[in-house]
């Protein structure tokens, strides 16, 4: 089939790569001219794995092609609208983009066209299209409606895209049920050549789950609000654990053997981020809000979450005492792994705050300091997560990168002026880090301190300033 796409972020570059993985001929349009050249030399505006692998291969295939709204809304039977819907001051999401997206199509579309909304909007926003379609159409559009909505998890969303678990569709008319199958037939039988698993078995064929478009549209917000909840819920019984003396990951665990509960999105943190979750929530209460539902529920869930990075800054000053003139390491600024997105990071919160109080940070992030550059200028962006610890008072996790799991523990102690870890994400086994000379804070867990080390045993602290200060003081 012929599909276009709108809009080439994180959703709509892996949309419109995927679709044309799986067989369709397709046209991305980009409205910012330097992103849209980057892409059409052949370049990537963002990170996110194997993206940049799929796109190159559609396009030798001649499936994918880069252009203009213009040249978008004339090439596809079916146009996905996946701009952008940041929130407004008010929490409202603007929809201002999707509305001069409607205006166009209406502008020059001509023929029959089925409108895709795959941005996450507040219910109803199919309506509004389906209405604004019609009354501004000047080359005799006929089209319908679809509500499509993603449920992309940045870092593994080409993946999300080929082996979904559910795909949902909020349609009204059986015109638009029937495109939006044959749109997505070889996804929902898994028959397509997969770019990540090259040879792999065929994979569970996912749900198609067909609704109304109102229906669709709250699916999206009630997963993503559900999900948040359970975010929140968990650092709730963390701060609980923490000042009881129990542990968070076994408490997590014990309620994740439930099926009814699964362990799923119940890793303890500093909060939730990007730019899903907190936009989402927010709408989602304004929603409510303005169908007259009091979802004090999610109210309270955004505040838990935004008193995270606070509660964290707390735990950093209760192991520093005083933040004025330390030497910080942060390792992380992504808002997650395996992205360079740093929206709504906790992580430039958390760094504005222990600038603002003095502190001096040296930060790493194997994708992300390019991003974090503008919105953190004030501080020193290092090579490695070794380099960021050098001298550091306390080395302080904020992302959970693969990379942090494996050190060499040796040369880390002999690089830091005191050993010293307070983590963010629970990245280790507290054993694991007072084994190795440091002491560590976790989240919900009990801190604990270096132990001595015995012989035989792998730490040669002789050369570090720090592991000398720590077998000092366990002596
Ligand atoms: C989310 C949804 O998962 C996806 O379905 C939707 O379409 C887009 O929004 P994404 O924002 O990419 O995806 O990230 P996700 O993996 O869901 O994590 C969101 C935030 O929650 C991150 O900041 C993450 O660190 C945090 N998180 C997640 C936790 O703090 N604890 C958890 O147990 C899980």
């Amino acid at each position: 089939m012929k599909l276009s796409v709108i809009g080439a972020g994180y959703v709509g570059l892996t949309t419109a790569a995927c679709l044309a993985q799986i067989g369709h001929e397709v046209f991305c349009s980009e409205s910012d001219s330097e992103k849209l050249a980057k892409l059409q030399s052949g370049g990537m505006p963002l990170f996110e794995p194997h993206l940049e692998d799929v796109i190159k291969t559609v396009r030798q295939a001649g499936r994918l092609f880069f252009g203009s709204t213009e040249e978008a809304i004339a090439w596809g039977d079916a146009i996905f609208i996946c701009v952008g819907t940041p929130p407004l001051a008010n929490g409202d999401a603007d929809l201002s983009a999707i509305e001069g997206v409607a205006r166009a199509i209406a502008k020059r579309g001509s023929g029959y066209r089925l409108v895709i909304e795959k941005s996450t909007v507040p219910v109803q926003t199919g309506a509004q299209l389906r209405k604004h379609l019609s009354l501004h159409s000047t080359n005799g559009l006929t089209c319908d409606v679809a509500s499509n909505p993603e449920f992309l998890r940045e870092g593994t969303s080409v993946e999300d895209f080929l082996h979904p678990d559910r795909i949902v569709i909020g349609v009204d008319s059986s015109r638009a049920a029937d495109l939006m199958h044959e749109i997505y037939e070889p996804i929902v039988k898994q028959e397509f050549t997969c770019p990540i698993h090259a040879g792999c078995p065929k994979r569970k064929e996912p749900v198609f789950l067909v609704t109304d478009t109102g229906s669709a549209e709250l699916i999206k917000h009630a997963s993503n609000s559900f999900l948040a909840m359970k975010i929140s819920f968990i650092n709730m019984v963390a701060n609980l654990c923490e000042a009881v003396g129990a542990d968070v990951t076994k408490v997590a665990e014990g309620m994740g053997l439930d099926p009814r509960i699964g362990p799923a999105f119940l890793n303890p943190g500093i909060g939730f981020g990007g730019f899903c979750f907190p936009k989402d929530v927010q709408a989602f209460i304004r929603i409510a809000e303005k169908s007259r539902c009091d979802f004090s529920l999610l109210k309270e869930v955004e505040k838990i979450n935004q008193r995270r990075v606070e509660y964290f800054l707390e735990k950093i000053a209760k192991e520093l005492w005083v933040i004025r003139g330390k030497k910080i390491a942060i390792w992380g600024l992504a808002f997650k792994p395996n992205t360079d997105d740093v929206r709504f990071a906790p992580a430039i919160a958390l760094v504005k705050s222990l600038v603002g109080e003095g502190a001096q940070v040296r930060a790493y992030d194997p994708e992300a300091m390019e991003k974090a550059k503008s919105m953190l200028p004030n501080i020193t962006y290092c090579s490695n997560p070794y380099d960021a610890a050098e001298g550091a008072d306390a080395i302080v996790i904020v992302t959970e990168w693969d990379e942090f799991r494996v050190l060499d523990w040796k040369r880390l102690l002999s690089t830091v002026e005191h050993p010293l870890i307070i983590d963010g994400r629970n990245v280790f086994a507290p054993e694991e880090i007072s084994r190795n000379g440091f002491r560590y804070a976790s989240i919900g867990r009990i801190d604990s301190a270096p132990c001595q080390p015995t012989v035989g045993e792998t730490i040669d602290s002789s050369s570090s300033s720090a592991g000398n200060r720590a077998q000092e003081a366990s002596v």
